[in-house]
């Protein structure tokens, strides 16, 4: 078996991340001067532009950058008809394992207390046999030691009514691709569609889930980046341009690997198709992506790799699930679950709604079967902040290696001294790069060491100094947040410079070598 998703020991660290996220305002707890909601953030400044930044890369790599076949964006509805989800299969199925103490009435994750006390995996096992072995190891509530209920299953949708007083059930959605699986015939149609096909979807889901934890981790209420790839079924290992990519690498751990303990192996886009370690050509392609995507935001590869999902943790639809996991302080946790969907979803929703949802290819009816990559924007924020923050390396202050493309502030503009005609010049660039569309912030406030010090906390690549010599001749000075060495280039270039950092043209090393 595989290993349980247990906490780890570390949690010192997590609290100091979380620390972070919270105070530098990454993160707000919703409705925080009521209580706070469990499972339920906010993003504050920071995050918002971290997460802007992060879904803007997100969409230039997998929708704008993919040239081998057209992947089309939608903004859908987040309530959705009964009918849609009793199709999907979540009304009969999207329930986990609920146990509750009969002394303080905690609700808790039945499987996870089993799995977190007892250290077995327990995926697939019936009610019976978890409230079995809840008794059978006199298992108790971790709270207060109460005595515990039998276990049931909870359904995580949120329920609600479309219409007034007494109007239609309907539900939150509990993951952003079914609207695309409703939509997917129409969009088709409009696009003058051939397959393959991608429909990616970036929004909120929702799932009320029995115990919400670890911050970001594990909420209520989330946003998915989610593209479904519709291919012919006869041409699944047909992606178009793997060539180019055939000797590309991922690190993957298979079911053979988690029967035998766990070791992870890399392999080349090729021997993956070609040994069967995935289930098909798209699969090893978005295994690639992913692969050169998180390394892209801060994740070091080793950190990170594809685990083949058990036959038990499978539904039973699946042609294969292959999750990124990412090793964290607190265990290891699934960032992106990559599925070969088939044509379940399609087929089932042409059975409950009557409509046909094939696609014509070369005169033949075809219902194209889906390769889904399913991104979660709250856990790769926290996995970012974790894999980036440095402590203190002699400056007397922790700081956040992000890369500048995903920073949420590329440049502090600061005057060195807060005085004329040092104030108003630094005001000056400061405008002038704003309208450039680069977002960057001017402090002049505190000494210039507080000033990098606040700055390095929240990653900010650059600091631009103003000082008297940039009123002699218009240069000055860029700090390079990482190695903290300070080149003077011609103040005319900072604009172009700044840009092409936040957009990752340019890197801080390439920056520090440009002594003008
Ligand atoms: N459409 C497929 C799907 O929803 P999933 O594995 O349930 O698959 C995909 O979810 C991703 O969404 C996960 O890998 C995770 O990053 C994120 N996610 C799922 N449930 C979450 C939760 N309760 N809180 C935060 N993120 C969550």
């Amino acid at each position: 078996m595989g290993r349980v998703e247990k906490d780890s020991e570390d949690k010192s660290f997590f609290e100091k991340i979380w620390t972070l996220a919270l105070h530098r305002g990454f993160v707000i707890p919703s409705a925080e001067i009521y209580g706070g909601v469990a499972g339920v953030y906010d993003f504050g400044p920071l995050g918002s532009l971290l997460v802007k930044k992060l879904v803007d890369l997100w969409r230039r790599f997998f929708i704008i950058e993919e040239t081998n076949f057209p992947v089309y964006e939608i903004s859908g509805a987040t309530i959705l008809p009964y009918e849609v989800l009793v199709a999907s299969g979540h009304v009969d199925s999207f329930v986990d394992p609920i146990v509750v103490c009969l002394k303080c009435k905690k609700k808790i994750r039945a499987d996870h207390l089993v799995e977190e006390e007892l250290g077995v995996r327990v995926e697939g096992a019936t009610i019976e046999k978890l409230t079995r072995m809840i008794r059978e190891n006199s298992l108790r509530c971790p709270d207060c030691g109460g005595e515990l209920s039998e276990v049931s299953l909870f359904n995580l949708m949120f329920k609600t009514e479309i219409g007034p007083l007494g109007g239609k059930t309907a539900f939150l959605r509990p993951e952003t691709a079914q609207v695309i699986f409703i939509d997917f015939k129409r969009i088709f149609q409009v696009m003058r569609g051939k397959l393959p096909f991608g429909i990616a979807q970036v929004g909120r889901a929702y799932r009320n889930e029995i115990s919400p934890r670890q911050g970001l981790i594990r909420l209520r209420e989330f946003t998915q980046m989610e593209i479904e790839v519709f291919i012919n079924p006869k041409e699944s290992n047909n992606y178009p341009g793997i060539e180019e990519v055939a000797n590309s690498k991922f690190r993957v751990l298979t079911r053979e690997g988690q029967l035998k303990g766990g070791r992870v192996v890399e392999v080349t886009v090729k021997e993956a198709i070609e040994k069967g370690v995935v289930p098909n050509a798209y699969m090893a392609y978005y295994l690639f992506k992913e692969t050169e995507f998180f390394e892209r935001i801060g994740i070091p590869r080793d950190k990170f790799y594809f685990r083949h999902m058990m036959p038990e943790e499978t539904p039973f639809y699946s042609g294969g699930n292959f999750d990124l996991e990412v090793e964290l302080s607190i265990g290891v946790k699934e960032v992106v679950g990559n599925a070969y969907r088939t044509d379940y979803d399609l087929k089932s929703h042409m059975r409950h709604s009557g409509e046909d949802l094939s696609v014509d290819v070369d005169g033949e009816k075809v219902i194209p079967e889906v390769i889904e990559p399913s991104f979660g924007v709250e856990r790769m924020v926290y996995c970012i902040l974790e894999h980036c923050y440095r402590e203190d390396d002699g400056r007397g202050w922790s700081w956040l290696q992000l890369p500048p493309e995903i920073a949420p502030v590329t440049a502090l503009i600061l005057p060195l001294v807060k005085r004329e005609p040092l104030v108003s010049k630094a005001k000056e660039l400061f405008r002038t790069i704003r309208k450039s569309g680069v977002f960057v912030e001017y402090d002049d406030r505190g000494s210039i060491g507080k000033r990098y010090a606040r700055a390095d906390e929240i990653g900010v690549p650059v600091c631009v100094t103003i000082d008297y010599q940039t009123i002699d001749d218009n240069t000055v000075t860029l700090r390079n947040r990482d190695t903290r060495n300070q080149v003077r280039v011609k103040g005319e270039l900072l604009q172009k410079l700044l840009l092409d950092l936040s957009e990752g043209r340019l890197t801080l090393s390439a920056l520090e070598a440009l002594q003008s």
